[in-house]
């Protein structure tokens, strides 16, 4: 199992203004063409509304590849669009992803209007711990420091002491300086970091309900099955499918993997647009896509990201009482290079 643990954002390609034939390019290894005309004009309404509100997208490596490639300013994981984020000019953002990550940008760029397309758009993480638990947590170990996920909501973040992503979990954890720390809420994230840091981690036992469904059995019948596969797994996936999996990473550092190694046959233990969107760029990798998909990220669609445009809503606030300690946390984590 080869890991890595740096985060990376790509800026994706400025869109060429309205050229239909020109965005298709982009996406025509994994849109068929009898579907592209679905989307072209939602596209064309979604990049003429960007510029009318000064708004830029940003998009996580989940959304599909129409969002993916063709109306985004930035894409990434988590950590690098938390990063990004900060970096725009632009008044309005829209959070092409789930709403945690929303809530990240909103306290990075509190004076900015955050919009979230679909304010349904959760995580099975984000609800496994409340802010209460985490107090629990502090009774139970006392002066112990908690590293929270960033897939949690504010409240979570305010009542942690620094957030961490799956870019930079064991970097963040040892940052610290200290023997214990509690690790919330995943559970497979926190005995992937244990496994390669002296600290003590006390996890709690929350899971991705997306990466916790990857068997080790599933990764087995891969190899019988396909000659040379390489399986690249995100750490969200349980101890077992990581032990048999080749490289073990954040979404982004996934996508640098296969980009950088360029398998002739990959299996990539993620959400599935994820392989869509990799394999739309390159064309010498064949992909096997486990249809593992988040329903929390499908509710992301050109049709409400251009609905958010127009009304300016659903907008995203985080109640001051919380903002502050929240913020607190994520810069903390941004700090730690
Ligand atoms: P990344 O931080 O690797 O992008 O992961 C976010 C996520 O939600 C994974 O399921
Ligand atoms: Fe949450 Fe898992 Fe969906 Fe990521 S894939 S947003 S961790 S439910």
């Amino acid at each position: 199992m080869t890991t890595a643990l740096s985060s990376q954002a790509t800026a994706a390609t400025a869109p060429a203004p309205l050229d239909s034939a020109a965005l298709y390019e982009r996406v025509k290894r994994v849109i068929p063409p009898m579907e592209w005309p679905q989307h072209a004009g939602l596209v064309a309404d979604v990049l003429k509304l960007k510029r009318e509100r000064n708004a830029v997208v940003l998009a996580h490596n989940y959304q599909t590849p129409e969002i993916y490639h063709c109306v985004s300013d930035i894409v990434g994981d988590s950590l690098a669009l938390a990063r990004r984020a900060t970096e725009s000019d632009a008044e309005v953002i829209v959070m092409a992803g789930v709403h945690f990550m929303a809530e990240t940008v909103k306290l990075l760029n509190p004076e900015k209007t955050v919009l979230i397309p679909d304010a349904k758009a959760g995580c099975s993480l984000a609800t496994a711990i409340t802010g209460a638990d985490v107090e629990r947590l502090r009774t139970a170990h006392p002066g112990v420091p908690v590293v929270t996920y960033v897939n949690t909501t504010a409240e979570v973040k305010a009542a942690a002491d620094i957030c961490c992503t799956s870019g930079n979990a064991v970097k963040i954890v040892e940052s610290l300086g200290c023997d214990e720390v509690i690790f919330i809420p995943d559970e497979y994230l926190a005995s992937y970091v244990a496994r390669q840091t002296k600290v003590k981690v006390i996890s709690w036992h929350g899971h991705c309900e997306v990466h916790e469904r990857f068997t080790g059995e599933e990764i087995q019948r891969y190899r019988e099955n396909l000659d040379d596969v390489v399986i690249v797994a995100h750490p969200e996936c349980p101890p077992d499918v990581l032990d048999a999996s080749d490289f073990v990473g954040s979404t982004a550092e996934m996508i640098s993997y296969v980009k950088r190694e360029q398998p002739k046959r990959v299996v990539m233990l993620t959400e599935c647009s994820m392989s869509d969107n990799v394999a739309a760029e390159v064309p010498e990798v064949e992909f096997t896509r486990p249809c593992n998909l988040c329903p929390h990220m499908k509710r992301i669609t050109l049709d409400n990201i251009r609905q958010a445009l127009l009304t300016l809503e659903p907008r995203v606030e985080v109640p001051e009482a919380i903002a502050e300690k929240a913020r607190a946390s994520v810069q903390r984590m941004l700090a730690v290079r």
